[in-house]
């Protein structure tokens, strides 16, 4: 266990050098904020949660994840964006910091705000703080367990994903909600449209919530393309990519992914 651990930690020096590069080309700061954990060891406590990615082992984003606090998560426009973060170990408050060690998270879930307690005091989530509740796993590669709460630093990076843009069709006739999950590069979409294979034109689908995105025609069982745009302005087409005679609750795997 013990090798493992250590090839995963990236040096904050040798990160520093290599300057991080937004998708615009755009040098990248490092930001500040807090970062606690949840979900338990295994980050069982992690599956579902706002992005409605579901279980997280299955649609791909394992224990490297986090649930973002208001202000970040952006009304689920945050999900499925990717994230490096590392305790901040210039902070005064950096005593449970593992320095030197970074770690790459996806936004699957909103930290929700807790108005009963104190922005500083349990109420980490609370705007305007950005937070990160991040996997307990992941956390662990940067904070001591026992501090609980650490100052980190944070910046947007590229998502890296294993194979194609995937596609989860749930619903009922007449109300299609489509899920797209496993986003690499700038990790986030900005519109989406569906078009059945009998159409002439492209029909835009509204953001619902999340990362799903909502039809109110009734596509049940036709052959479907879907078109995305992403946060970057990149556009792909999966020209039918649902078959005839699909069934609600099945994931359509494309070959197609953002760069
Ligand atoms: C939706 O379309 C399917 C396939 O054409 C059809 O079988 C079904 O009856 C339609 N649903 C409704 C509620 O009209």
């Amino acid at each position: 266990m013990a090798p493992a651990r250590v090839i995963e930690v990236v040096f904050l020096t040798v990160v520093g050098c290599a300057l991080a590069v937004n998708a615009d080309n755009a040098p990248v700061e490092w930001q500040k904020a807090h970062a606690t954990f949840y979900g338990g060891a295994d980050a069982s406590g992690t599956m579902g949660g706002a992005c409605g990615y579901g279980n997280l082992y299955t649609t791909g984003y394992g224990t490297r994840t986090a649930a973002l606090s208001t202000v970040l998560f952006n009304d689920g426009q945050a999900c499925g964006q990717c994230y490096k973060i590392a305790c901040d170990s210039k902070s005064t408050e950096s005593m449970w910091c593992k320095p030197g060690a970074t770690v790459t998270v996806t936004a699957t879930n909103l930290c929700p705000p807790n108005h009963a307690l104190p922005n500083d005091n349990g109420g980490w989530c609370n705007p305007p703080r950005p937070h990160f509740d991040m996997a307990q796993p992941a956390w662990e590669k940067i904070g001591v367990y026992k501090g609980g709460i650490i100052p980190v630093m944070y910046q947007r990076v590229p998502c890296v994903k294993q194979g194609g843009v995937r596609f989860t069709i749930n619903g009922h006739d007449y109300f299609n909600l489509v899920l797209v999950t496993n986003v690499a590069a700038i990790g986030s979409i900005k519109s989406m449209d569906v078009k059945s294979s009998d159409a002439a034109n492209w029909m835009s689908m509204p953001h619902n919530w999340g990362a799903n995105w909502h039809s109110l025609a009734n596509l049940t069982g036709k052959m479907l393309s879907f078109r995305l745009t992403n946060t970057d302005g990149q556009t792909l087409v999966f020209n039918n990519i649902v078959p005839n005679g699909w069934k609600f609750g099945q994931t359509f795997t494309s070959k197609l992914q953002f760069n």
